[in-house]
């Protein structure tokens, strides 16, 4: 399957490099420049790692993307060397090869969340401290592959971060030190979490050479590339709504949802191609082991009640979680922070690992997906150990930008969607 021989107890294969042990790759109390290798140079990709270089004594010194212009930009942006700039699905293999051989210690991981895993299981292997966009993973098995992965870092002394700014931004750190440790509202009863917006445009020409390259462009629209936006978008909110329950614990998680959703409104007033196949909104209870709920709502829909946020509701009241801003405070950039956070780890040394906090915090957006697209009761063990994968896994590195992807559309342009009581999603 993946790489090479190294089988683990999930299943889950990293390759031999992986089993030693190595101490974090940054000599410690020096000055010593952060080289950083940036996979992935879209706009995300682009603004992580202006929120790196902000930070004094850091270097993007090596880029890899699927497109080549992609990486011709980065490549511009950064003042590199044709030579440091990789194209193509393994171009994450050599930018980190590369990037490592010239003293890399840091690497951006920001293409769409379906390959994260394999691109963290990558550099994690090779020796760097990562920082994950979020959402980390799109299925169960690349899940697996993260708790994997996850375990590895921690025994190779690697710092990891994942793009979850709230835990970095002041008005949710003092919310939730107001709710936890101040305990404001009182017991926390209940939560109530929300990313409900208008539309997502559709991105691309549509006159890309093949299927494949539409859909890269077009990556929202994917389950396979971005898990469909209860994951893609609400995973900020879902991670908020579990650190109320969970009191920060990163492997906190429900042990069962049910939900419901649907796709009707994208094809409102008439079908429309390029649209993908993913849902236009979820809601979604999920249950934890003492019976409390976080109740979660997810939609994309022109025109409709616009709210991203979380609610915490206690037996002495009901709040948004974050505080609010006050007139004229000035507050840093939760995006820079989460860099800062990440490079001070690592030259202090200190355990630093939101790996596990980005893996769960995906893994309950999939099993909130899994409820809405079969409407069934689904419990976390069923979600965590199922065999259902979106992302191409098997011989990962040799597709090309011809190669056929997972789901292909019709003949009217049009994709299948998941059916509720019909579609097995687990
Ligand atoms: N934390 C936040 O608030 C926040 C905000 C925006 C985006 N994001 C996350 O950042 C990630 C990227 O989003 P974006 O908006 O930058 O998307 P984007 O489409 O603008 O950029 C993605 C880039 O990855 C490249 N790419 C695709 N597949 C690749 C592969 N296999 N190997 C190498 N490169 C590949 C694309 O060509 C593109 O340049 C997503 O996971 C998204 O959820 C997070």
């Amino acid at each position: 399957m993946l790489n090479r021989n190294f089988m683990t107890k999930s299943g889950i294969i990293l390759s031999a490099a992986a089993a030693s042990v190595v101490s974090n790759a940054y000599a410690e109390g020096t000055d010593e420049t952060i080289k950083a290798v940036l996979i992935g140079c879209g706009g995300r990709g682009t603004g992580a790692a202006a929120n790196f270089l902000k930070n004094p004594n850091t270097k993007i010194i090596a880029v890899g993307d699927v497109f080549p212009d992609q990486t011709e930009k980065a490549l511009k942006n950064y003042d590199l060397p044709q030579e440091a700039g990789f194209t193509g699905f393994d171009a994450y293999r050599k930018a980190i090869d590369y990037a490592v051989a010239n003293g890399a210690v840091y690497a951006i991981l920001t293409t769409p969340p379906g390959f994260r895993p394999i691109h963290y299981q990558y550099a994690v292997e090779k020796g760097l401290n990562c920082f994950l966009e979020k959402p980390c993973c799109v299925d169960s098995y690349g899940y697996r592959m993260l708790m994997e992965v996850n375990k590895l870092a921690e025994e190779k002394n690697l710092k990891v971060g994942v793009g979850m700014q709230r835990r970095h931004q002041t008005v949710y750190l003092d919310g939730l030190r107001d709710i936890l440790e101040n305990k404001k509202y009182g017991d926390i009863l209940f939560t109530t979490v929300y990313w409900n917006m208008g539309g997502i445009p559709v991105r691309g020409t549509g006159e890309e050479p093949t299927e494949m390259q539409r859909q890269i462009r077009n990556r929202y629209y994917y389950v396979w590339l971005c898990g469909d936006n209860i994951l893609e978008q609400h995973v900020h909110n879902l991670d908020i709504g579990n650190i109320v329950l969970g009191n920060w614990d990163p492997l906190y998680h429900p042990v069962k949802c049910n939900g419901m959703g649907g796709r009707a409104p994208r094809y409102i007033p008439k079908p429309t191609p390029r649209v993908g196949e993913i849902f236009a909104y979820h809601a979604v209870e999920f249950e934890y082991e003492d019976g409390r709920r976080m109740f979660s709502q997810s939609r994309q829909v022109p025109g409709t009640w616009n709210c991203v946020n979380e609610f915490v509701h206690g037996t002495k009241g009901s709040a948004p979680v974050q505080r609010k801003k006050l007139r004229g405070e000035k507050l840093p950039d939760p995006y820079d922070v989460e860099h800062t956070d990440l490079i001070n780890a690592i030259k202090e040394n200190k355990k630093y690992h939101e790996g596990w906090a980005g893996a769960t915090a995906s893994m309950i957006g999939i099993m909130g997906r899994m409820a809405t697209y079969s409407g069934q009761v689904v419990t976390w063990d069923q979600a965590v150990n199922s065999g259902k994968t979106y992302m191409i896994y098997e011989n990962h590195d040799s597709l090309t930008l011809e190669s056929t992807p997972p789901v292909l559309p019709n003949a009217d342009g049009l994709y299948d969607a998941p059916i509720p009581g019909v579609t097995k999603d687990v």
